[in-house]
């Protein structure tokens, strides 16, 4: 398949795998870029820009396809060395960055004048409109499905793709609740050039994590996320479990008076405990409502060429079907 994002990245079906921490390893990169996605590596997971540069080329020992690296600006006072993770994957060759988390532009004339084309995740028009404005060459719309981070507009990617689509001119990928071919085909149809996904892309092989959280992926329903953090304006859907309940009960008995401290223990260090220990209770850990579509765990070879397979079925005979005659 042909669109402006396979044109744009180099590559030859129009899927990305989202940064993810502690699931966007190279192992996971590779695996998708083999397959003709577009893997992406999670620069932040990386400890120093040092580990960063080892990731980076332990990659590209894996595939010799294009991949990227994401960045998220984090809303904390003391940010990490982004000079230096931008260095380490410029130094590393790396031409595609996904970023994400707040407005890229203090980072596009070093990525841009390195011949590095950027994608940032936005999870509302308004943001999409000021990054085409400020010079990236893509979007990630991810809506309000999504794992991870959703924003505070709660806009489903129903609505928000068509918007997107009426107000942008650069391509666009569709982020959140993605997981077949329905849903690229009907991202394309509301105006996308793809798709982005991330919680479908834990479920599979290549994906490093322990398999309880694959194991989990695969029971929970679309009934099993909840929405923490709100309060704090820094809402992130997660798996719920018994820190994830925890946490709400915190929220509704401290109301608007909740501070990060209250549940620091909750939210902070959890990652590695759950993606490499499998600890599935040690706090919140980011999923989409789109578990409810995941039922198996393939490689990313075979799950993407069965959403590509299917898709041309879609439009040929679903499709097609409806105005042939
Ligand atoms: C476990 C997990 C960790 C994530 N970590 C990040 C991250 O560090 N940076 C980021 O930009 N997005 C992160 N995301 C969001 C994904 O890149 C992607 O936008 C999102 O998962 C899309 O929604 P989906 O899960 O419904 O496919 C994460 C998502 C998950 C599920």
């Amino acid at each position: 398949m042909k669109t402006r994002i396979t044109e744009l990245f180099g590559i030859e079906h129009p899927i990305i795998q989202g940064g993810m921490h502690y699931v966007g390893f190279a192992e996971l990169a590779a695996a998708v870029s083999n397959a003709g996605g577009l893997g992406v590596i999670t620069g932040l997971t990386q400890k120093s820009p040092a580990d960063l540069a080892n990731e980076i080329a332990r990659c590209r020992d894996m595939t010799d396809k294009p991949f990227g690296v994401n960045l998220t600006f984090l809303p904390i006072l003391k940010a990490p060395d982004y000079p230096g993770y931008v260095q380490a994957i410029i130094d590393g060759g790396v031409k595609v960055v996904e970023t994400a988390g707040n407005n890229p532009v203090e980072w596009l004339p070093m990525l841009k004048d390195n011949g590095i084309t950027v994608i940032h995740k936005c999870t509302n028009v308004r943001h999409s409109i000021k990054a085409q404005e400020i010079g990236c060459d893509a979007v990630s719309v991810d809506g309000f499905e999504c794992g991870g981070h959703p924003g505070e507009d709660d806009i489903p990617n129903m609505i928000l793709l068509p918007r997107a689509a009426d107000e942008l001119e650069i391509p666009f990928v569709a982020s959140g609740g993605m997981a077949d071919a329905r849903s690229l085909v009907a991202s394309l149809a509301m105006g996308a050039d793809g798709m982005n996904m991330g919680t479908r892309f834990i479920a599979t092989k290549e994906a490093p994590v322990h398999d309880n959280v694959k194991a989990a992926i695969v029971a929970a329903s679309e009934l099993d996320t909840r929405l923490v953090m709100r309060p704090l304006r820094n809402t992130e859907r997660v798996l719920t479990n018994d820190a994830v309940e925890l946490i709400l009960e915190k929220e509704r008995e401290s109301g608007a008076h909740i501070k990060f401290e209250d549940i620091e223990k909750e939210v902070a260090g959890v990652y590695p405990k759950v993606m490499i220990d499998g600890d599935m209770n040690a706090g919140a850990w980011s999923c989409g409502m789109v578990a409810g579509l995941i039922d198996d765990i393939p490689t990313c070879q075979e799950l993407i060429d069965r959403i590509m397979g299917d898709a041309e079925a879609l439009i040929r005979q679903r499709l097609e079907g409806f105005v042939a005659a």
